[in-house]
């Protein structure tokens, strides 16, 4: 391996935890891809070549996917005044009237259900909540892999899971069949140049990684050493600290009030006609 692709994958790796980093593999194209990701929340103004939106779709058909079931649809929006009220329902966030691309991920059990009906054929599994599980794993798997295309053509792409905030009037805004509902969506575009985003580090491996069986041991001594990584990472980016990571996520998971609308999914999910037995 030469000494400049060692050095470049050391980087990246010290870059994601934070601290010194290193590896004995070779490096590759796409590890240096996956590495390399940062959520873009800054977009130029600047359209998408064409052919993009059909070749990200293609790397999402290309993941694996639950018994070649292919649970999953996604919506292009690249209308503005879609883009901007989808923006507002996803809690203001303006990147997604912004970036040239909105891909919506759809958990789609529609398309099986017609199937079935057209071919008289009982599909009563679509009532349990492990097919909905299932297409939401697979819209999952599709839209990860095309974050990943997106990057590897120098795009920016970031996840909102926001729109979960308004889940009816998001379904509404996109037409969607019942049996459809829409897992979360995506802003893809050309970073802005002038408002760069950064490699977020990662939780140490020690807490994530468990060889053989679960040991959640050293879990107490590692956060507060991620929470020091943490608040290093917002000043060098100029950023506000969020305070120590681990008060910041439990903010989060606080309680009803944080869940922002979502903590009436079930209720919902009933309603779009997930059976969620
Ligand atoms: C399913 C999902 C939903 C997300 N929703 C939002 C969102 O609504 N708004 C946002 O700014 N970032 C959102 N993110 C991005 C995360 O905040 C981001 O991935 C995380 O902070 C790690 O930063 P990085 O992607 O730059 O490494 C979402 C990420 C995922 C996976």
């Amino acid at each position: 391996m030469s000494q400049n692709a060692a050095d470049s994958l050391s980087s990246l790796l010290t870059a994601r935890y934070g601290s010194l980093n290193e590896s004995q593999i070779e490096p590759n194209d796409i590890l240096n891809g996956l590495l390399s990701h940062r959520s873009v929340r800054a977009f130029a103004d600047k359209p998408l070549a064409d052919g993009t939106l059909e070749l990200l779709v293609a790397a999402a058909q290309s993941a694996s996917t639950s018994s070649n079931l292919q649970t999953w649809s996604v919506i292009a929006v690249e209308d503005k005044q879609r883009k901007q009220r989808l923006s507002v329902l996803a809690n203001n966030q303006d990147f997604v009237s912004a970036c040239p691309l909105f891909l919506v991920w759809i958990a789609d059990l529609s398309r099986l259900k017609s199937l079935g009906l057209k071919r008289d054929k009982p599909h009563e599994s679509l009532e349990y909540l492990e097919m909905l599980l299932m297409a939401t794993i697979d819209a999952t798997l599709a839209s990860q892999n095309a974050a990943v295309a997106a990057e590897s053509l120098g795009l920016g792409v970031v996840y909102v899971g926001a729109i979960r905030n308004n889940t009816e009037l998001v379904a509404k805004e996109l037409g969607l069949p019942p049996k459809s509902f829409a897992a979360f969506g995506m802003c893809v575009g050309h970073p802005d140049p002038d408002r760069p985003a950064a490699i977020k580090p990662r939780l140490p491996q020690s807490v994530v990684l468990h060889r053989e069986t679960y040991d959640d041991g050293a879990i107490h001594e590692t956060i507060d050493g991620y929470n020091a990584t943490m608040d290093d990472f917002y000043r060098e980016q100029n950023m506000k600290p969020l305070g120590p990571w681990d008060l910041h996520s439990l903010n989060r998971v606080r309680g009803v009030d944080a869940l922002q609308g979502r903590e009436r999914l079930v209720e919902i999910l009933k309603s779009f006609g997930f059976g969620l037995r």
